[in-house]
């Protein structure tokens, strides 16, 4: 297949864009619509229909009726497993359409949808493989009694997804959620609601039963307000900015439902002076310019040891102006769009604001290209603990070098922040490097590696990155209910 024209061209779009509601393709009740567009020229590619409360209403009613009455509530694990592996499939030979659907709408450079679409397969068959490993114990409760405990679905889950990763965070949501039995009501984010609408096609074509998946696009305000504020939704999963996450609590607050958060970051990646240069250096580029830097975990807090500072920031700077910028469809192409006007303007406000407070911008710093909404990568120096682009999450190619000399109040300068994601740290010490990993208060923390993920290992927040943990087991403990029996014994 040639790279050099997009599969799908906007103004020829045929895609999918209705909402998945019990198995059919359905316009919204008022017959909303939205325009979703192409990041990389800023052309739309479509509209899309938007779900209003009404829909909401009939995807719970939907998922609930799946739940208790339909195939799904009564069929064996294993056979929950054998759907998923078959849906897993079905991904991995769609792949290049997938990854290119993906690339159109969010403005990811194709090697990283095609990597996407892959962590999709990967997390699909992984929880595919636990959907008949989910298990309750028994247990030595009083005399003359007898105890185990069973661990049921939570029941109808709302799932509410960001832009940045669109198929993976579907992926890491669907697997622990369609592996424990429970049946799904997702809102994908407003600026990329096309890939998922594929996963719907591929979804029902592996045979998943009417309501166990709906998908419903629209705007958070709205569609995604109706979710969290449904009272027939036992449990919500959310990942997006720390803010939306606060109203997203309050409102749950009324029905009590579950929620588990996977929010921001502001993430210190700290390169000690007697880390091998070459790799660290490699490390705090991948770190921050990693998908334009829309990354939760993107290493934004870069520490630098003073006596190597120099040599490191030429060589990064050095590194950050080759960077290469471009249609993200090309393969050759490091780095696409930022996702949308919006991000595009408040990540050079950041910069604006960088160098109004005295950081000094040693790369970057500029809007780049004649269309679309794209941002040089940025290399500021001189960044002090208390400037906006020290303190704030950003969510793109912008990083800030904080100088330090000795380590007496290190962990304090990088543990100083609401946030607690991820966490890096360069050294050849392992001394120096697994007390940095025991006193980072990050629920991730990579010693000489950077945004090394895997679906087998779990990944959340500390503090206000969130509460609960996604991927690996850790995982399912967010999606079944554990229930006591207990039996008399004569
Ligand atoms: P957002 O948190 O507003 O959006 C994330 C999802 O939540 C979207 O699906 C959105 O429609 C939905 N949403 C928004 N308001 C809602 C509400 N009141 N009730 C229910 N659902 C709601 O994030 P946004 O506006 O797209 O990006 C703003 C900033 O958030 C970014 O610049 C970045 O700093 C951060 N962010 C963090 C992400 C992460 O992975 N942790 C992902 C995306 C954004
Ligand atoms: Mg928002």
């Amino acid at each position: 297949m040639s790279l050099a024209t997009p599969l799908v061209r906007p103004a020829l779009f045929a895609g999918q864009t209705k909402l998945l509601i019990g198995n059919q393709w359905v316009e919204s009740a008022d017959g909303g619509t939205f325009e979703t567009l192409n990041p990389a020229t800023g052309e739309t590619i479509s509209d899309v229909c938007a779900a209003s409360a009404t829909d909401v209403d009939l995807a719970v009613k939907a998922a609930r009726h799946a739940l208790e009455r339909g195939p799904w509530g009564k069929m064996e694990a294993g056979e929950r497993g054998r759907l998923m592996f078959k849906l897993a499939d079905l991904v991995e030979r769609h792949t290049e359409e997938l990854a290119q659907l993906e690339t159109l709408n969010s403005g990811k450079t194709i090697n990283d949808t095609r990597g996407d679409v892959g962590g999709v397969v990967a997390t699909l068959r992984y929880y595919a493989g636990w959907a008949d490993k989910i298990e309750g114990k028994t247990i030595p409760s009083r005399k003359g009694f007898f105890s185990y405990t069973l661990r049921q679905p939570v029941g109808v889950v709302g799932q509410i997804i960001p832009w940045n990763f669109p198929l993976l965070m579907l992926a890491w949501k669907w697997g622990p959620a369609l592996a424990c039995g429970n049946t799904i009501v997702m809102k994908p984010a407003e600026q990329t609601p096309l890939s998922a609408l594929r996963m719907g096609e591929l979804a029902i074509e592996a045979g998943f039963p009417a309501g166990v998946i709906n998908l419903l696009n629209g705007y958070g305000e709205t569609t995604g307000a109706a979710i969290v504020d449904h009272p027939g939704i036992d449990k919500l999963a959310f990942t997006g900015h720390v803010d939306t996450a606060k109203i997203i609590a309050r409102n749950a607050a009324n029905t009590l439902k579950r929620v588990t958060f996977e929010l921001g970051g502001k993430s210190p990646n700290i390169v000690f002076a007697d880390a091998d240069l070459e790799a660290a250096v490699n490390g705090a580029y991948h770190a921050i310019y990693f998908n334009g830097g829309q990354c939760c975990t993107a290493g934004s807090r870069l520490f630098v040891e003073e006596s190597i500072r120099p040599e490191f920031v030429a060589r990064l700077a050095q590194k950050t102006k080759q960077r290469r910028l471009g249609s993200p469809l090309d393969t050759t192409v490091e780095q696409g769009p930022q996702v949308s006007l919006e991000q595009m303007n408040k990540i050079l406000g950041y910069v604006k604001l960088g160098e109004e407070q005295g950081a000094t911008l040693v790369a970057g710093g500029a809007k780049w290209g004649e269309r679309g909404f794209f941002v040089e990568p940025t290399l500021f120096d001189n960044v002090t603990d208390q400037m906006a682009i020290a303190t704030d999450e950003i969510f793109g190619p912008v990083v800030s070098v904080l100088p330090f000399s000795g380590t007496d109040d290190l962990i304090e300068r990088a543990n100083n922040t609401n946030y607690g994601l991820a966490a890096a740290v360069w050294t050849k010490d392992i001394d120096k490097a697994h007390r940095f990993a025991q006193q980072i208060q990050a629920g991730t923390v990579w010693i000489n590696c950077y945004h090394i993920f895997d679906v087998t290992t779990p990944f959340g927040g500390f503090k206000e990155s969130g509460y609960g943990r996604e991927k690996g087991e850790e995982a399912l403990l967010n999606y079944t209910e554990t229930k006591t029996v207990t039996i008399k014994v004569e």
